[in-house]
């Protein structure tokens, strides 16, 4: 595992747009599993520059949600199908076909195993870009003595459910909709994201190489390929020589 530790979000969101645009120009058509949430919008919002001003062929880009709040509408704002729509499938323009997500109107059994059946198709995952969450969770694999592998519906934990994405939500989501851990470790390449201060403790708890289903995110001390880019801020505590 690599920690790579950049000066500021500035920073870390340029290389973190940087390897995904490398991925995608060794790849053309690689599956790129991406989670919302604060950390990555402006390595989306670099990605998306990068794309314009440079030529980053994307016309077979595949675009997999990492997650979803089940019980939101789909036209709901805090919903990661509306800001993945706002940050990467409408600026890249990613057709639907293309496009793989959960569908909040659906049966939630059904597009797990929907999810599930693409995976098993048309995966792994090339490249995953995750955020940590504030409880350590993985997409919505939440801390618990089991962790489930593949696609399924979460049981929500009070952190999750103070995520400020949901500031904006019109109701209080039901159950999480999420990728499982498998899916996940599968992937070729795992671009962890993490920034900011008030992620330090949990970003120091990851990096103690401790395996434990308490904490979803250890669980990346098993994959070769992961590159965990922090920021100063976020790497306060670390014990790896900055
Ligand atoms: C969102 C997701 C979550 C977030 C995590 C960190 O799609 O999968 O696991 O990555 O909660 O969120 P931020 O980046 O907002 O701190």
């Amino acid at each position: 595992m690599q920690f790579v530790i950049d000066a500021d979000h500035e920073s870390l969101s340029r290389r973190a747009a940087g390897i995904i645009a490398a991925a995608i120009r060794a790849k053309p058509d690689m599956l790129l599993c991406a989670a919302t949430g604060a950390t990555p919008t402006l390595a989306y919002r670099r990605l998306v520059e990068m794309a314009r001003g440079e030529s980053l062929v994307l016309a077979c880009l595949r675009l997999l949600k990492l997650d979803e709040w089940g019980g939101l509408a789909m036209d709901d704002p805090a919903t990661c199908e509306a800001y993945l729509q706002q940050h990467l499938v409408g600026p890249l323009a990613v057709p639907p076909e293309r496009y793989v997500a959960w569908d909040t109107m659906a049966d939630s059994t059904a597009e797990c195993q929907r999810i599930g059946r693409y995976l098993a198709e048309y995966g792994p995952i090339d490249l995953a870009v995750l955020g940590l969450g504030a409880n350590l969770h993985l997409g919505f694999n939440e801390p618990g003595e089991s962790l489930y592998p593949g696609p399924h519906i979460a049981q929500l934990s009070e952190s999750s459910l103070a995520h400020p994405m949901l500031s904006v939500a019109r109701q209080r989501p039901t159950c999480g909709l999420t990728l499982g851990m498998a899916d996940l470790l599968r992937s070729r390449e795992i671009l962890l994201l993490v920034s900011g201060r008030h992620k330090a403790p949990q970003l120091a708890m990851f990096e103690r190489q401790r395996i434990s289903t308490h904490c979803p995110a250890s669980f990346l001390h098993l994959h070769p390929r992961v590159t965990v880019l922090a920021d100063v801020e976020a790497a306060s505590l670390l014990e790896i020589p900055q």
